[in-house]
């Protein structure tokens, strides 16, 4: 795999990265509500959790998004007319979805360039391993920002590009926020390229709950993380004991969202931001939003950002839409 890296991690950005998460969990701690930011979620325990979390009976999302794209790929494949595309990827993921796509166009007898897009080279790798290669397919990684890394690929190719941005990765924007960065994606493609987007949907609250808060414990721990990364990153003193997780659908939001809650009233020092920060017990924590989805929020989305709607896949119990979007340019 040909990998080009457009974002260097050396050590001074690497004491950047820390500045900047002191000040993330400076801010976020000191507000009246307090709150983390999951940008910092996904270290190496962080991604490990998060795998264990996908594989688990209670997370239906990334079980049911691949049967939808193994159901689908060859239709994905005959909506579009070109004998050679460019397939690229926001997140690298562990390959395996990725493939069922890749797999549809390779079997219309269509060459595919897989260009997935990480901030992590270390991810670009390890998916790299899941992917089997063939003669029709080149794959070439790339360490950047999303925006980043669309941006030289549109400089770089001119052949006609499919951007996935798969397993309701959306779902952390807030509505806001998603249609910005929907607009950005739009500005760096060219008229007709293609967006496959995975969005999940507004269900039955049981069904979201259990998912939000498995039987294993995955998401607690994964929640709980974040609070073992401030102590070992940036010198905090938390008890992770004495904090409970909650995952809970808020239906004038339409999205789960996941806090820490201190069992008791307790303080917590942070060496590297000299401030010692007061929880009284209950007092939520705010972690994550995932938002949830109907099949007219999508498509009100989609037509607020500049694309048109081409088709939706979603599977028999209507738990997941992925939605194939085409750019739309005067
Ligand atoms: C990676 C954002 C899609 O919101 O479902 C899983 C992350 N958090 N369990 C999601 C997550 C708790 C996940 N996304």
């Amino acid at each position: 795999m040909e990998v080009s890296v457009l974002r260097e991690v050396s050590e001074e950005q690497n004491s950047e990265f820390l500045e900047e998460f002191a000040i993330d969990v400076l801010t976020g701690l000191s507000k009246p509500d307090k709150r983390l930011s999951t940008k910092y979620f996904y270290d190496d325990r962080g991604s490990d959790l998060f795998q264990k979390i996908t594989q688990h009976r209670d997370y239906y999302l990334t079980r049911t998004e691949f049967n939808i794209l193994k159901e689908s790929s060859s239709k994905i494949a005959n909506l579009i007319s070109e004998d050679e595309v460019d397939i690229i990827e926001l997140g690298a993921g562990d390959g395996h979805k990725s493939e069922l796509v890749i797999d549809g166009f390779l079997g219309q007898g269509k060459r595919v360039n897989y260009f997935p897009i990480d901030i992590s080279a270390q991810a670009l790798k390890q998916m790299e391993e899941n992917i089997t290669h063939k003669s029709e397919l080149e794959i070439h990684g790339i360490v950047a920002d999303y925006l980043q890394g669309l941006k030289f690929l549109k400089e770089r190719s001119k052949r006609r590009k499919i951007v996935l941005f798969l397993g309701s990765n959306i779902g952390n924007f807030d509505r806001t926020q998603s249609e910005n960065f929907l607009r950005q994606l739009w500005k760096y493609l060219n008229s007709d390229d293609y967006l496959l987007i995975g969005f999940d949907l507004k269900k039955d609250v049981e069904k979201l709950s259990a998912a939000y808060n498995d039987s294993s414990g995955y998401t607690r721990d994964f929640n709980l993380n974040l609070l073992d990364r401030i102590n070992r990153e940036l010198g905090g003193n938390f008890d992770k004991d004495k904090f409970q997780h909650l995952g809970v659908f808020n239906p004038k939001l339409g999205a789960m969202e996941s806090y820490l809650l201190p069992k008791e009233k307790q303080e917590v020092y942070i060496k590297v931001l000299e401030h010692r920060f007061e929880f009284e017990a209950y007092e939520p924590l705010h972690l994550e939003y995932s938002f949830k989805y109907t099949k007219e929020d999508i498509e009100r989305t989609c037509q607020h950002t500049g694309f048109k709607l081409k088709d939706h896949f979603t599977d028999k119990d209507q738990l997941f839409i992925d939605s194939l979007w085409q750019v739309v340019k005067n």
